[in-house]
């Protein structure tokens, strides 16, 4: 597809008539968005009864009817920009469940599971591989080393960039070249409050054989030699602040125009706004007291 075939979408969230050679010099793409097909757990059995990341703190009340809330608001942004949701049964005593992204990543139809690294999470993987089991996923193969998924895989449209410091080991990111056959670039995390690679990168739009992607990231999050590669990747990529990576602005979800997101990530969502994409909030309050946000809640089934 070339840019005049998608000329009749023109960029949005900009407001009427803006001149968006003022705010940014760049010329704004056009964006499309492609339909997408999702996995969702309901929250109904999620608390935070343990600490794996700072984030949680058991100590904390959670309001579990709120999260419900929280995530069925999500769920019905999704269809509403007219993508498929799925959604797999909760199990009692899994209260991270809900975290979808961390147990599958799928790219072209071929599955890679997780192997978790905490054992409170352990258990989760398993009722994950049954549902692609039973769900028509053929090509279904679990790792033999720590892979928390989508939580530290991230599909490009074509490369798998894949986090590794604190959840998933570098040895998971071999693993899942050699099993989705896609090329894998390691990065690695410094900032225990960004321990996933969703937490601090998110895509805004997937490349192509002619086009580049476009990425978000939180530089702070990588260390100095990832950030390097990030850099050489991406030279046009949005640079988050700290104020919108700390409120987990970047575990966001893109279908190419829009961008799911969380309510306070209000700086973010102006600049990919600017970019020309379409920002669109969601409450995130509850689920972030486990450290997750949109992308948390939400597996990709590509293909
Ligand atoms: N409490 C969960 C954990 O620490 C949160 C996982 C969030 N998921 C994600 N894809 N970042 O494992």
């Amino acid at each position: 597809m070339t840019v005049a075939d998608v000329q009749g979408i023109g960029p949005s969230g900009l407001g009427g008539g803006a001149t968006v050679a003022v705010d940014h010099p760049a010329v704004v793409e056009p964006r499309l968005a492609t339909p997408r097909r999702y996995l969702m757990c309901p929250p109904e059995h999620f608390t935070v009864s343990y600490a794996i990341n700072p984030w949680m703190n058991p100590e904390v009340a959670v309001d579990t009817a709120e999260a419900i809330r929280q995530w069925d608001a999500l769920r019905r942004t999704y269809e509403r920009l007219g993508h498929t949701v799925e959604v797999i049964d909760a199990e009692p005593g899994l209260p991270d469940m809900v975290f979808a992204a961390n147990s599958g990543t799928v790219v072209d139809g071929r599955v890679l599971g997780a192997r978790f690294r905490a054992p409170e999470r352990a258990a989760e993987a398993e009722h994950y591989r049954r549902w692609f089991v039973r769900n028509g996923f053929r090509d279904v193969v679990m790792p033999s080393c720590t892979n928390e998924a989508e939580g530290d895989f991230t599909w490009t449209g074509s490369l798998l960039l894949a986090g590794t410091g604190f959840r998933t080991d570098p040895g998971a990111h071999s693993e899942a070249q050699e099993t989705l056959g896609v090329p894998v670039v390691s990065l690695r995390l410094i900032d225990p409050r960004y321990y996933h690679l969703d937490v601090a990168l998110f895509v805004l739009s997937e490349g192509s054989a002619t086009v580049a992607p476009l990425v978000a990231y939180y530089p702070e999050a990588f260390s100095p030699g990832s950030l390097r590669v990030l850099r050489r990747l991406f030279p046009d990529a949005v640079i988050a602040t700290e104020h919108d990576a700390a409120c987990l602005g970047l575990n966001a979800v893109s279908d190419g125009r829009n961008v799911v997101l969380p309510i306070e990530a209000v700086g973010l969502a102006e600049q990919v706004a600017q970019r020309g994409f379409e920002p669109h909030f969601v409450d995130i309050g509850e689920l972030r007291k486990s450290g997750g946000g949109p992308k948390c809640c939400t597996m990709e089934l590509r293909g």
